[in-house]
């Protein structure tokens, strides 16, 4: 490495939860009280997009998101950061002191709404963590690095079906993420997501997450319940029982609102229109008599359809019917 400037561009796809994350049991390593599973959209999807640039000459450290410069003390870019030059040390020895001693632009772009409830956080951060291990050569499983950033990420590290285990070590090295099968296994699998709303959510994931652990006595009950639901929705997956698959995640998103109500103060993610739309998807359900759709929700209003390629062309349809398309809605489908 003789050169004046180094940079590297790496894209990462949004993934979609099925058992979702909520709850840390350390919130500096970022660990969860649960492990969590989730299906990772295509690269050419929903998907963040980062360049970054280490150059001799730059001054300060620099992070753009969007087109917009944010700061560099978050906390959770510091860690991130922090934890993937301290494996470039081990793994490069003093070969890359020169680049590690410089300073570094990055310039991370979504191609859908940010913090709306879409996990941009996930992408954003599995993105982060690839292109700094790229830029810094380091090799191997990057998942506990993304992980630093913000827990789901680390989940967009893999594509496919991914579980990240919670782990049981006091450091965190084996809560990570790892491919449960390739996205071939079962590419008839669509996902139709429907923005309800691209507005930031009130109240953050970590900070929700926080207040749920700390009052709810419903979470409790929830952090029992979820190795039995995560070894069956690994079970669904392997068979592509999609009754089955849809049935857990239909639940699962159903007792992460219910724990967020739970919160005290109360936590609400979903509007009315989220709710229209789960009512409409148990009322499809039940006309054909098995479950054809499953509906998730992150911490936001914006719902994602889990469904069967078959059925694609019905479901949309419906849903335009129900919901007439406005300058303000958008669905993607993937
Ligand atoms: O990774 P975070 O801190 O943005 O938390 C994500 C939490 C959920 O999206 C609600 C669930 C999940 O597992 O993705």
């Amino acid at each position: 490495m003789s050169g004046k400037m180094e940079y590297v561009t790496c894209t990462a796809p949004v993934n979609i939860a099925v058992i979702k994350y909520w709850g840390k049991r350390d919130e500096k390593l970022v660990l969860p009280m649960n492990s969590s599973v989730s299906v990772t959209l295509s690269q050419d999807q929903l998907r963040a997009k980062t360049t970054i640039a280490a150059c001799k000459t730059f001054s300060n450290d620099k992070i753009w998101l969007n087109g917009r410069e944010e700061s560099f003390d978050n906390p959770r870019i510091q860690n991130l950061l922090h934890e993937v030059k301290c494996r470039a040390r081990i793994q490069n020895g003093s070969d890359l002191d020169q680049l590690l001693s410089w300073k570094i632009h990055i310039c991370s772009e979504n191609n859908f709404p940010t913090a709306a409830g879409l996990a941009s956080s996930a992408a954003g951060y599995a993105c982060l963590a690839f292109t700094l291990a790229q830029l810094y050569k380091v090799t191997g499983d990057v998942s506990d690095i993304a992980r630093r950033g913000s827990g789901s990420a680390c989940r967009s590290v893999y594509g496919g079906f991914v579980v990240w285990n919670k782990g049981e070590n006091i450091d965190g090295t084996d809560s990570i993420a790892r491919q449960i099968l390739p996205h071939t296994h079962w590419s008839d699998l669509h996902i139709l997501i429907l923005v309800v709303s691209d507005q930031k959510k009130h109240t953050g994931s970590s900070e929700g997450m926080q207040k749920t652990v700390q009052t709810s006595e419903l979470y409790k009950q929830r952090v029992k319940c979820v190795p039995e639901r995560t070894d069956d929705i690994i079970d669904a997956i392997k068979n592509k029982d999609f009754d089955k698959f849809a049935e857990i995640t239909m639940k699962d998103s159903n007792q992460l609102h219910a724990v967020c109500l739970d919160t005290y103060p109360p936590i609400s993610y979903l509007t009315d229109t989220s709710r229209d739309i789960m009512t409409l998807v148990h009322r499809y359900n039940t006309f054909k008599a098995q479950n054809k759709v499953a509906y998730t929700f992150d911490a936001g209003p914006n719902a994602c359809l889990y469904l069967n390629e078959a059925d694609v062309p019905g479901v949309i349809s419906i849903i335009e019917y129900f919901f007439p398309p406005t300058s303000q809605s958008q669905h993607f489908i993937t």
